[in-house]
């Protein structure tokens, strides 16, 4: 019985990823959607001068600038509804949407200010509830939610006050209360599932407003104390946030967050990787990976980094990405991560056809081999990526840029740091698995 549902589900993704039309889903299977890294630039407009196309392109010259955005620049509005239209009619009644940050453009801080910060906050919540009314949202906030950038403070403020407000229709009072007080919050999803966003700005390594204090905001001490709680009900809960532990996949030997606030994080959840199903992040822009293993090695936590709506990059990094969205798939049992289904929109297509026909990417039971998204499963796809060349590893790759350029390889170091930083969160085991880099030669 089993084996054959099995077989049913598999030819269902088959038959659902040969014709990407999205326009239905896996039946009553229980299901987030994951949204991150808007970053709206209201400046952006299609002008003849590609300097001129949108401010967060700082004068380099966008010179592929079309409706739905340009690489160069961050999301125009069209990108983002477009974006959410494609997402409205798949959206089920029991659904609900995680948004883990970053509405405001990569601006210098003098073309904005707290207010402005605010504003765009607050257009992109309406504009959520404008398209799913009756959706719950989860939002976390970003490095670029606050003014000037990065410099999230470990007390309360204009911004965690203005958030607190503003997502008044999806969170409880007891969250909105520590939200409006240190940017984090947790609460209860359905009957044995909780859902907690963590304020991992208060770690990242560029903000100086919180000192080295051993924990800022308490959110350490928040974060046990509700674990063991949800411990002790017998809930599962999901771990949101913005900027992901663990190292980043294109820098050797760089923590996202600082390096001794990540050690931290990740012994707390170590301890409590049977309360934990899943953890979602943003901030990278790319789609990743990662899997915690507990120090028997063994894996104990799935970790995915969900890539970016916009499309930005820097004029002198090589590589992008296509502006991305997600659907998660979970046990309604055991609240296991089962899949994920990665949507995306062809940017250089969209605006050459000035339509914008978002569709399905991958999913990735089905691209990988995979049974679900376990930490068992994820450590199986994280060990066939340390296989140099292997077709895993390539289709990895290309996903991690939600197929920007086909023609652009990673190998050697580029494909070192992809892989250590999948199974490697802490210093120790990545510094081992990068120092065996003559290796892999
Ligand atoms: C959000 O900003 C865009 C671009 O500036 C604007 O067109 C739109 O009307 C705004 N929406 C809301 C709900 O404020
Ligand atoms: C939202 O719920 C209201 C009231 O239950 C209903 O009338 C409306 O059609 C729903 N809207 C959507 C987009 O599902
Ligand atoms: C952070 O630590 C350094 C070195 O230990 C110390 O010099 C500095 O004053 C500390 N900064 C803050 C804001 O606590
Ligand atoms: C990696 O970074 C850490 C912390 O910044 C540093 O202590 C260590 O020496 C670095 N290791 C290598 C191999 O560069
Ligand atoms: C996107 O569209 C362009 C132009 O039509 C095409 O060359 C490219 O292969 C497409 N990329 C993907 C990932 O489909």
């Amino acid at each position: 019985m089993f084996v054959y549902k099995l077989l049913c589900l598999v030819l269902i993704l088959r038959l659902r990823a040969a014709a990407p039309t999205g326009s239905a889903h896996l039946g009553d299977s229980a299901r987030f959607w994951h949204i991150t890294d808007l970053h709206l630039d209201p400046t952006y407009h299609v002008t003849s001068d590609p300097r001129e196309v949108c401010s967060s392109s700082k004068g380099s010259p966008a010179s592929d600038a079309g409706p739905f955005g340009a690489f160069l620049c961050d999301s125009p509005y069209r990108l983002i509804q477009s974006a959410f239209s494609h997402m409205e009619p798949l959206v089920q009644a029991h659904d609900f949407i995680i948004w883990t940050g970053d509405s405001p453009p990569h601006v210098s801080p003098e073309k904005l200010s707290t207010d402005a910060v605010i504003q765009l906050m607050k257009n992109m919540t309406l504009t959520f509830r404008k398209h799913f009314p009756n959706t719950t949202v989860f939002p976390s906030i970003g490095n670029h939610d606050y003014w000037p950038q990065d410099q999230l403070p470990a007390f309360t403020n204009q911004i965690y006050r203005a958030a607190a407000e503003l997502w008044r229709d999806w969170l409880k009072d007891d969250a909105l209360l520590t939200l409006a007080e240190g940017g984090f919050y947790s609460q209860l999803v359905k009957p044995g599932l909780r859902l907690l966003s963590v304020n991992t700005i208060l770690y990242y390594g560029p903000n100086k407003a919180v000192g080295n204090g051993s924990d800022p905001a308490g959110q350490f001490l928040w974060l046990e104390k509700t674990l063991a709680g949800a411990a002790q009900r017998l809930e599962k809960v999901f771990i949101i946030g913005h900027v992901p532990v663990g190292f980043l996949p294109y820098a050797r030997n760089t923590t996202a967050i600082r390096e001794e606030h990540n050690e931290r994080l990740l012994s707390i959840y170590r301890k409590y990787s049977d309360v934990i199903t899943g953890q979602f992040y943003g901030h990278t822009h790319r789609d990743s990976v990662m899997v915690l293993l507990n120090h028997q090695g063994k894996a104990v936590n799935s970790l995915f980094v969900s890539p970016a709506v916009t499309p930005i990059k820097d004029a002198k990094d090589p590589f992008s990405n296509n502006p991305g969205l997600r659907l998660y798939v979970y046990d309604p049992q055991d609240y296991g991560v089962m899949d994920i289904w990665q949507y995306y929109l062809n940017l250089t297509e969209a605006n050459e056809r000035r339509r914008s026909d978002w569709r399905l990417e991958y999913v990735m039971t089905e691209a990988f081999g995979l049974s679900d998204l376990r930490p068992q499963s994820l450590l199986k796809l994280g060990l066939e990526l340390m296989t140099p060349h292997s077709d895993a590893f390539l289709t990895y790759f290309r996903h991690f840029m939600v197929g920007y350029d086909s023609s652009f390889t990673c190998e050697g170091p580029c494909w070192l740091n992809q892989v250590c930083a999948v199974l490697y969160l802490d210093q120790d085991a990545y510094a081992h698995c990068v120092a065996n880099e003559q290796l892999w030669r």
